[in-house]
């Protein structure tokens, strides 16, 4: 089997994506593309797993997609280089989710903690649809259809490589070698694992109305920046101030590089020298805020102009979409047929079991033919 890496992610086209995306995994997609590592490069929308709790709104789903594509192709995804692709569009997803779903119980899907704690959100109480309790196994059918060895997803997602993982393994001890066994990759600085949001919450989230998204502009940023939650002790700039669990250093930790403090704050050798001065006292939240204001929208500002080009022609933005959907599903077809033989539900195509079938019937009736011939001579 081909084991050359493989590189998969994707997203839920729910709204606008956000700077927590970014770090989490956008950011790393498009360096590991660039990279020339990997023999394939796909990112999906999800859009069918959006719908496993958005089924009453399939508009917003469907407004959104194109969103999603702009925030992909303004942060530097290349659809040369990686292809880009629709979920609901890909049937052969649904058909493995289908022979998945055998694999997998309940109770196993009751105790992923993501979803766990998506139910506790959503006030799904009693009436849990059973699309939503099952998209794991949905996403294990999105990551092993294209051969994936390396999922670059935040922390949230590793509850469902683990069950992916689990399938996988229990797809190839019962049918033979058949799926490749994926990855996670989690970014290497922690603070891009989660990033909080804008009030301190553990998550940044569009329902939570805390996010600073890719597409905001200047003066939003600015904006939302002066809003942030920080460290509710340090009142004056003279007191001494917490960095620890503070969204204003956390963002910074993301997102700062040396050259930022050269250009916007050289007072400051780095991060360790700033953090060192607002825990001892003698910065003020307004100075912090400013220079993330200034570091954030030096990060978003070619991220916006590029978007700003692929505003000016959206038909070409589903071009991409419809293009890249071809040649996935292409790629998905040919790891179906695989696990068709496998699972032995390839019965057009398996010739030789056809004619070894052929062989034992026409020995059947031959034998008994031959005793049917045997007892009418006995007869007479
Ligand atoms: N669950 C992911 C999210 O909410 C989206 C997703 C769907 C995904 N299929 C995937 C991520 C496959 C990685 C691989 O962000």
């Amino acid at each position: 089997m081909d084991t050359k890496p493989i590189m998969l992610s994707a997203d839920r086209p729910t709204g606008k994506l956000h700077i927590g995306h970014y770090v989490g995994s956008l950011r790393r997609r498009v360096e590991l593309q660039n990279s020339g590592d990997f023999s394939e490069c796909y990112v999906m929308i999800a859009d069918t797993q959006a719908l496993t709790d958005n089924w009453e709104n399939p508009n917003k789903i469907k407004e959104n997609l194109v969103e999603v594509a702009l925030d992909y192709l303004s942060c530097g995804l290349d659809p040369s280089k990686t292809t880009i692709f629709v979920q609901s569009q890909i049937p052969e997803l649904f058909e493995l989710t289908c022979y998945f779903l055998d694999l997998v119980t309940l109770s196993r899907l009751e105790r992923n903690p993501t979803v766990k704690n998506e139910l506790k959100m959503r006030a799904f109480e009693e009436s849990i649809p059973a699309g939503f309790l099952c998209y794991p196994v949905s996403q294990a059918a999105d990551i092993t259809a294209f051969d994936t060895t390396i999922v670059p997803v935040g922390e949230d997602q590793s509850p469902m490589i683990e069950q992916c993982q689990e399938i996988v393994h229990k797809f190839n001890s019962l049918y033979g070698e058949t799926l490749v066994y994926p990855k996670i990759m989690l970014p290497e600085n922690g603070s891009c694992k989660r990033l909080p949001g804008l009030d301190g919450k553990a998550k940044m989230s569009k329902s939570l109305n805390n996010c600073i998204f890719l597409s905001d502009d200047r003066k939003t940023v600015d904006k939302k920046v002066m809003t942030m939650f920080t460290d509710p002790t340090h009142l004056k700039v003279e007191d001494k101030g917490h960095t620890e669990n503070n969204p204003v250093f956390i963002y910074l930790e993301a997102f700062v590089t040396d050259d930022h403090f050269r250009k916007y704050l050289p007072e400051y050798a780095d991060l360790a020298s700033l953090k060192a001065k607002y825990e001892n006292g003698g910065l003020g939240d307004v100075t912090v805020k400013r220079f993330l204001a200034a570091v954030l929208n030096d990060v978003l500002d070619p991220i916006r102009a590029r978007r700003k080009e692929y505003e000016k022609d959206i038909p070409a933005v589903y071009k991409v979409l419809e293009e890249g959907t071809l040649r996935a599903r292409e790629k998905a077809k040919m790891t179906l047929s695989r696990v068709r033989r496998a699972l032995k539900v390839n019965y057009f195509e398996d010739h030789k079991f056809i004619e070894k079938q052929c062989k034992a019937f026409k020995k059947k009736l031959a034998d008994e033919e031959k005793l049917a011939a045997y007892l009418a001579k006995q007869k007479h």
